[in-house]
């Protein structure tokens, strides 16, 4: 009997150093000492033994049993430590430490922005947003568009250029005519996009915005491209704000007007300090596009009858109306793609 509880004592204690985790050692444990295991059985069996044996097994029993109770207790903890220890590396997740801040989810550039405040006023006076290819013919860049064999603005220096017939359209222009071909009039109609030219400094980039606009209709005179205008620029730049009207030339229209705002940055061309303003160079007029009546040479490229109608056209560049708005000192700052610079808009 002596000789089986030293067995059952070695196979427990082979068994409690096996035990890779807290279950098998549970395991182990009901096998040893549980109410049905054998070594249990023969301490309650001690009794029906010999008299001259009871003494000696019964010791041998229980010692046994207490042996295999504090190694099972003992290789407990130290398995339950290291489970605790792979749960803390397995969540890393202390739900004890504050929340992180929201990451912010952005916001749209200054760009995008402004080009949307801009088709916002003119869908609400009853203009339609359309848009047209960056790559251009020649002839809608330019022939299409009244400019004479020799203008200057077709040369390689101002143009880019892809194959003899091909540009990046270095205006939105080229859509006036398209549009012209899509539909017969009445057509009120802005065209955002990009448009290229060769140009690079504190005022130039080569890829750069503009909108069109474009308004075809019979009895339609320069008053009413004033009235246009007058009500945009107020919706943009402020109620208080003119503009003013001054002859130039383009190809496409005749007459042709470049347009001012009235200044929002200064008083009689005077800062408070009284030095001179930067922004309108102390006229109090700032330019901010070019427009006039479209030319009946541009009507006769696409067969309207010019003697019934007529029609306003404006260009604009987003990103000098942006510039101004915000008082943006480089142009370049737009696309330098500083989050710093962007997220203050
Ligand atoms: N396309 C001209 C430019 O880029 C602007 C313009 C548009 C002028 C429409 C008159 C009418 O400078």
């Amino acid at each position: 009997m002596i000789e089986r509880i030293e067995e059952l004592l070695a196979a427990g204690r082979a068994a409690i150093e096996q035990a890779r985790d807290t279950a098998a050692l549970e395991e182990v444990r009901i096998e040893y000492l549980g109410r049905k295991a054998e070594l249990p059985n023969i301490l309650r069996g001690v009794a029906e033994l010999p008299p001259e044996q009871r003494g000696p097994t019964g010791r041998a029993a229980n010692e046994a049993r207490k042996a295999l109770e504090t190694e099972i207790d003992a290789r407990s903890s130290k398995l339950a430590a290291a489970e605790l220890e792979q749960r803390l590396i397995d969540d890393k997740i202390d739900v004890t430490l504050p929340g992180d801040p929201q990451p912010s989810i952005g916001r749209l550039h200054l760009l995008t922005q402004t080009r949307r405040e801009i088709e916002d006023v003119f869908l609400g006076l009853g203009f339609q947003v359309k848009e047209g290819p960056e790559l251009e013919t020649v002839y809608y860049n330019f022939d299409a568009l009244n400019h004479d064999p020799t203008h200057p603005a077709r040369l390689e220096t101002d143009t880019f250029y892809i194959g003899e017939d091909l540009v990046l359209r270095t205006h939105t222009s080229p859509m006036q005519v398209r549009a012209m071909l899509a539909q017969p009039p009445p057509i009120h109609i802005i065209v955002p996009g990009r448009v290229y030219r060769p140009d690079s400094d504190a005022t130039h980039t080569p890829q750069f915005h503009q909108i069109e606009g474009l308004a075809i209709d019979e009895d339609i005179t320069l008053a009413d491209l004033k009235g246009t205008l007058l009500a945009a620029v107020k919706a943009i730049f402020g109620d208080e704000r003119e503009i003013r009207l001054r002859p130039h030339f383009f190809p496409f229209t005749e007459p042709s007007v470049e347009v001012d705002v009235s200044c929002f940055n200064c008083t009689q061309g005077l800062l408070e300090d009284g030095s001179r303003c930067n922004l309108c160079k102390g006229t109090t007029w700032i330019e901010i596009l070019g427009a006039g009546m479209v030319d009946p040479n541009v009507l006769g490229h696409v067969d309207y009858d010019t003697e019934r109608y007529q029609g306003f056209a404006f260009g604009m560049g987003i990103e000098r109306i942006a510039m101004l708005k915000h008082g943006v000192p480089d142009l370049r700052l737009l696309y330098d793609n500083d989050i710093r610079f962007l997220e203050q808009f």
